[in-house]
């Protein structure tokens, strides 16, 4: 294959949807366990050494580089694959647009599109105004407990972060098995594990992000 047609052919776009996919999710994996550090009763001081290591260190900033190409590569392609499936039809990726298939597996380009709405809204929040205080204001990173804490002190963000990572579990609980079945990690007697494990991993990330706006709007942080 070459280098075209991996982001031509659709057996291309599929592996760069597989592959993008499993480093989104090894990200999520880390976001949710430094986020996690606002539970250790300690004012944020934990959360905010992670966030801190995570925004001053070079290679963390080199892995986000790679993180937002990652991302920009699994919207692009994803939206291409969905146009293409909605013109032919049967050309999907794993499992998708069969015949009783859950709905979760057909709707990915909506629960995808929800996901990228939320997340236009959650690096506006967060991300823009913590890298543009650090790099042209006073040089170092806001408190991000603080501003989390003021951020989901209202209701209507609450209740977008809320849907924005339920739309998550949804694209994950499809995403994940589909992801690892497209690059090749699969067969008769795995597919069952696979698929536990996707679902756990889905409803345990889905869980950890949901929490964390309510817990600040509940007033338990
Ligand atoms: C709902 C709970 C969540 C909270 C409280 C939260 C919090 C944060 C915070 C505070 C930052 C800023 C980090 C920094 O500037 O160093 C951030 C960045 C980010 N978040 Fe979240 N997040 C949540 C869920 C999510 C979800 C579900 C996704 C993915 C769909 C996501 C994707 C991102 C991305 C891509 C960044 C930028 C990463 C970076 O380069 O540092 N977040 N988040």
């Amino acid at each position: 294959m070459t280098w075209k047609q991996v982001f031509t052919s659709s057996v291309g776009k599929k592996l760069i949807m597989g592959f993008t996919g499993i480093f989104l999710i090894l990200f999520l994996v880390v976001h949710a366990g430094l986020n996690a550090c606002i539970w250790a009763n300690d004012n944020g001081q934990m959360f905010n050494q992670g966030a801190h290591f995570m925004g001053g260190n070079v290679v963390p900033r080199i892995l986000e580089i790679g993180l937002f190409v990652g991302l920009v590569l699994h919207i692009v392609q994803g939206l291409m694959l969905e146009v293409s499936n909605r013109s032919k039809r049967g050309v999907a990726y794993a499992n998708s647009y069969k015949e009783g298939s859950k709905w979760y597996s057909r709707s990915m380009g909506i629960l995808g599109t929800l996901v990228l709405l939320f997340l236009i809204l959650h690096l506006s929040d967060f991300w823009l105004p913590n890298r543009a205080h650090q790099n042209f204001v006073l040089g170092e990173e806001i408190n991000l407990y603080e501003k989390m804490k003021n951020t989901f002190s209202v209701l209507w963000v609450v209740i977008v972060y809320v849907l924005g990572c339920l739309s998550l579990g949804y694209h994950l609980a499809h995403g994940f098995q589909s992801a690892f079945k497209t690059i090749g990690v699969h067969n008769k007697k795995y597919n069952l594990m696979l698929t536990g494990i996707g679902y756990g991993f889905s409803i345990i990330i889905t869980l950890a992000f949901v929490m964390m706006p309510i817990s600040f709007y509940l007033g338990w942080l």
